[in-house]
């Protein structure tokens, strides 16, 4: 296998236990993640039924606050997981070291249990609207948190299991609206809300759906990370959702490095 070339991220990858961080693996074994995707915010790596969720702290964000944000992004996931309503994690951690040739300083790893294709499917938006708001129904009932930002592409299905990936635009929600907030988001009608939907209350879907559009606009430490990130899986369908998150930027391994 030759070397990559400069601006190539690793296709291949695996944690050296010894010291604790991901080296490149040019020979694949047993034990090796190979490059699945990568985005704005960092790349996803594959092993059998385990994914490595690799996020870059970018040298522009303060490094205490990438850790919070990567803890807490962790917490969320593992509540949810603890209801089935997650990915389950294995391993996670710092790593206070560049990522390969990455011109970032550091980076976080979550290690979790991986959807695979084979079982687990996207769930958009008018597929299984009950099971989707059954889902809503859990994270805010179960764990007291809700996606209002970018669930989106985030949702997956296996029979009549439904979970979501991707903690890191979570919010702790205890407020009587949580429920309404995340079904608005994923432009869905749930509970109450769906016996009322009417011509009339149209725009009042309207309203609310701007609403959540505003608070795609709320100031995020991390909003760098959202957008501009490849969604390899969501290619497959429904690019007539019309939600903000961005599809059809199909970077390859060797485009994922700006
Ligand atoms: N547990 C998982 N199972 C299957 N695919 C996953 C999983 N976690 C992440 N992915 C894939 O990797 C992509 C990036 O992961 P995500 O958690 O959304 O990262 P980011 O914070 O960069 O958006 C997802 O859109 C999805 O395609
Ligand atoms: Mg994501």
């Amino acid at each position: 296998m030759s070397k990559r070339a400069e601006n190539e991220v690793p296709e291949y990858i695996g944690f050296r236990m010894s010291k604790q961080k991901w080296i490149e693996v040019l020979k694949p074994r047993e034990d090796t993640y190979k490059w699945i995707n990568g985005g704005a915010a960092g790349y996803a790596y594959v092993n059998k039924n385990k994914i490595v969720k690799i996020i870059r702290g970018s040298k522009y964000e303060d490094k205490m606050e990438f850790i919070k944000n990567s803890e807490k992004e962790v917490n969320f996931q593992e509540r949810a997981a603890k209801h089935k309503l997650a990915p389950k994690i294995f391993y996670k951690g710092f790593v206070d070291e560049s990522f390969f040739i990455e011109d970032i300083p550091y980076y976080y790893y979550i290690v979790m249990e991986y959807l695979s294709p084979d079982k687990w499917e996207h769930l958009w938006r008018g597929q299984n609207d009950t099971l989707m708001c059954k889902f809503i129904n859990d994270l805010v009932d179960k764990v007291g948190i809700i996606n209002d930002f970018d669930p989106t592409a985030h949702i997956y299905i296996n029979k009549n299991n439904v979970v979501m990936i991707d903690y890191g635009r979570c919010i702790e929600c205890k407020e009587e609206n949580c429920k309404k907030r995340m079904a608005d988001t994923l432009e869905i009608v749930c509970g109450r809300n769906k016996r009322s939907y009417s011509p009339v209350s149209y725009s009042s879907h309207n309203r609310s759906h701007n609403r959540s559009s505003r608070s795609h606009n709320r100031s995020h430490s991390r909003s760098s990370r959202s957008h501009s990130r490849s969604h390899s899986r969501s290619s497959r369908s429904h690019n007539s959702y019309g939600s903000h998150n961005s599809y059809g930027s199909h970077r390859t391994r060797k485009q994922s490095r700006k």
